[in-house]
């Protein structure tokens, strides 16, 4: 596949996702692990109220907040910090989704209210950010490297700013094992739940109450 970084480290740029956005075709669609098919029954249960108003981080062109949304979930703001697949998102949603959102927006520095969101959702978008600087496996003692744990603690510290305090949730996908993932989103005041997803190589669920 020609859109595959050279080395791995180039998903923690924007300017990698800006390049391979530009040479996708305007309506092409990507899914990171999951569709919404595979884990609707999880979103329903964790997100029960179809009004619930939805942040979807790093959206990229997947088909998960259309799919959402042509399933009743129609509060969605969509963001992403490639302004190329923002307009292609924009132009994709134009008429078809009249109530979906598009905004071009960095997940460490959200334009948000407090309390404004009812769920955040994160698909593979903080694992992009734990590429950047080198491979988590690699480094000392099992520790990342600086910028991430930076990076990955101000999207949770977003996350828990702009949701509901005491009804919100964040629903983060991602194949990082708890080991890896737990010291990002544990906080004081918030219960956290792993859901395991699959047989031979598995998924998880996080799911942050706050
Ligand atoms: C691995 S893709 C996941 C896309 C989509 N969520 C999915 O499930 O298919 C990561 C996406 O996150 C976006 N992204 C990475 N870091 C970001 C950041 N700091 N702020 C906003 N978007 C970001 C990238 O532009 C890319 O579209």
């Amino acid at each position: 596949m020609s859109n595959l970084p050279k080395k791995n480290e180039e998903y923690g740029t924007r300017e990698y996702w800006d390049k391979r956005y530009e040479q996708e075709p305007e309506d092409a669609t990507f899914d990171w692990f999951k569709k919404y098919a595979d884990v609707a029954h999880l979103i329903h249960d964790a997100i029960p109220e179809k009004s619930a108003k939805i942040l979807m981080l790093g959206c990229g062109n997947s088909t998960l907040s259309e799919d959402m949304y042509d399933n009743g979930y129609k509060n969605i703001v969509n963001i992403d910090y490639s302004p190329v697949v923002i307009s292609q998102m924009s132009s994709r949603h134009r008429g078809r989704r009249p109530e979906m959102e598009c905004k071009f927006m960095d997940i460490r520095d959200l334009q948000f209210e407090d309390g404004s969101f009812d769920v955040a959702v994160d698909k593979g978008t903080m694992d992009a950010m734990m590429t950047a600087n080198g491979d988590v496996w690699a480094s000392n003692k099992n520790d990342p490297p600086q910028r991430v744990v930076e990076d990955c603690t101000k999207e949770v510290n977003e996350v828990v700013r702009v949701l509901r305090k005491g009804s919100g949730t964040f629903l983060y996908l991602t194949f990082g094992q708890p080991h890896f993932r737990r010291r990002y989103l544990a906080r004081e005041g918030a219960s956290l739940e792993i859901k395991q997803i699959g047989d031979a190589f598995h998924y998880y669920l996080y799911i942050l109450r706050t």
